[in-house]
């Protein structure tokens, strides 16, 4: 039992895959002295050629779940253009992290309401523009955590009460990578080593160090924070922060800058955000109009403190036993997604209709979602 574990978490796989086209080639790297990671060898891995008893199976089996995941979302979305995946399957050292996936860039551009956001590289591949930023060789860049007790359906085995499962985590990181992701966060202060006080979107400085403003991503666009039953949109927290220090000013360092917005009127809007972000009911997201899911439903804002990656970007907990599950924030050993389908009300798809007005909301056009059929899967 422990043994094979070991050989698991020495295990580094690291996959390059694409939607709806089958894998061309894989690598793995094998750590080779369990006292001395620099000792490692990179190795191919396809499933019929090694004959390494440990990387084979389980570098086939992350590779198969990849595969499914690409395809269950391209059920949903209609995808234009290839995404690419890069992904690495490797012992993360911390037993609280499952994985994580990001746009691996994020471009500027102009949305309808004159507002300068960055979009998720993915997306913006869909829009098929005639001229458009260069493009990163990977759109989405995803870590699983090989430490962790995996379940892999491909196994045929029942998912044990200790056990998560990887499919269902891959595609929950898939979902992130393609723009289910919040610009506000709590950079800056950390950046400078302070403790949180409030939240920003990504800070902008020219290369003459000069502060250029803030810039939510698309997602921002419909998220709106509700702090003592006030609301207002995002849209209106990040122009009222952009006032607080004049653009062009110049600074010598990042606690210099720190310093001085911590000292404007504006920062009461970080400090607004912050509290939005840690009640409950504090914060929602609006769908534009005419996409799977037409009502303002609650994202994560019961994470107290406040958890960088965690908390805003995720569907609240509140719908943990609806269709859209998969983009609750944290899940527990033994629940498999057949398990969270049939719990949610048996739709033919993990991706339910909040999540896909999301991703509908932001930019991707999507086919119509399905009502509520006989379960797709089954043990
Ligand atoms: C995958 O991402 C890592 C980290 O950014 C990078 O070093 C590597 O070159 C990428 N691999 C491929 C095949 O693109
Ligand atoms: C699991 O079942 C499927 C379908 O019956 C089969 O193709 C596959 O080989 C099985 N996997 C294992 C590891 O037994
Ligand atoms: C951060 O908060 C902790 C606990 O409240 C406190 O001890 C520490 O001094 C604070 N650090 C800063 C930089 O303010
Ligand atoms: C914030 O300022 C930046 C830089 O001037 C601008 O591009 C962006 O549209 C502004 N955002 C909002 C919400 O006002
Ligand atoms: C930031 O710059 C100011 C002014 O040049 C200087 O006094 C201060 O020590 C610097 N702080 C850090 C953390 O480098
Ligand atoms: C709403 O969506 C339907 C189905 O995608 C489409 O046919 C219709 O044109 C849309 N209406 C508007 C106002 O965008
Ligand atoms: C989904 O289907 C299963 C099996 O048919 C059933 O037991 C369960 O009650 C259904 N779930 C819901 C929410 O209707
Ligand atoms: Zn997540």
């Amino acid at each position: 039992m422990k043994s094979q574990s070991i050989y698991s978490s020495l295990l580094l796989c690291i996959l390059t895959f694409t939607h709806f086209l089958p894998i061309a080639a894989y690598k793995c790297v094998d750590f080779l002295d369990p006292l001395d990671p620099s000792k490692q060898a990179i190795v191919d891995c396809p499933p019929t050629v090694n004959n390494d008893a440990y990387v084979k199976p389980v570098c086939a089996k992350v590779r198969e779940a990849y595969d499914n995941a690409g395809e269950e979302i391209s059920k949903v979305l209609k995808l234009k253009q290839i995404i690419h995946v890069n992904a690495t399957f490797t012992d993360l050292f911390d037993a609280t992290i499952l994985g994580s996936a990001y746009s691996a860039r994020y471009m500027s551009l102009t949305s309808d309401d004159k507002i300068m956001r960055n979009y998720p590289q993915a997306l913006v591949k869909q829009f098929s523009l005639t001229v458009y930023p260069e493009y990163n060789a990977d759109d989405i860049l995803a870590s699983f955590n090989a430490g962790q007790n995996w379940w892999f359906r491909t196994d045929n085995e029942t998912i044990g009460s200790d056990q998560f499962d990887f499919y269902l985590i891959v595609l929950h990181e898939l979902i992130h990578g393609l723009g289910f992701s919040s610009s506000w966060g709590n950079y800056i202060e950390v950046a400078d080593n302070q403790n949180t006080t409030g939240l920003t979107p990504n800070v902008n400085f020219n290369d003459d160090s000069q502060f250029e403003g803030f810039t939510e991503r698309i997602f921002d666009k419909y998220v709106k924070f509700i702090p003592n039953g006030v609301s207002s949109t995002s849209i209106y927290y990040t122009s009222q922060l952009n006032e607080s220090i004049p653009i062009g000013t110049s600074f010598n360092n990042i606690s210099e800058f720190v310093t001085q917005i911590k000292s404007s009127p504006q920062w009461d809007y970080a400090e607004s955000a912050l509290l939005s972000a840690t009640t409950n009911g504090g914060l929602t997201f609006i769908p534009a109009k005419n996409t799977s899911w037409n009502e303002e439903f609650y994202l994560e804002s019961s994470i107290i403190p406040y958890v960088q990656g965690s908390s805003i970007t995720h569907i609240s907990l509140l719908y943990e036993s609806t269709s859209d599950f998969l983009m609750k924030y944290i899940f527990n050993p033994g629940e498999s997604m057949e398990y969270l389908i049939q719990r949610g009300g048996n739709y033919s798809s993990p991706i339910g209709p909040r999540i896909l007005s999301v991703l509908e909301s932001i930019g991707y056009e999507t086919d119509a979602y399905p009502n509520p059929i006989i379960p797709t899967y089954e043990h």
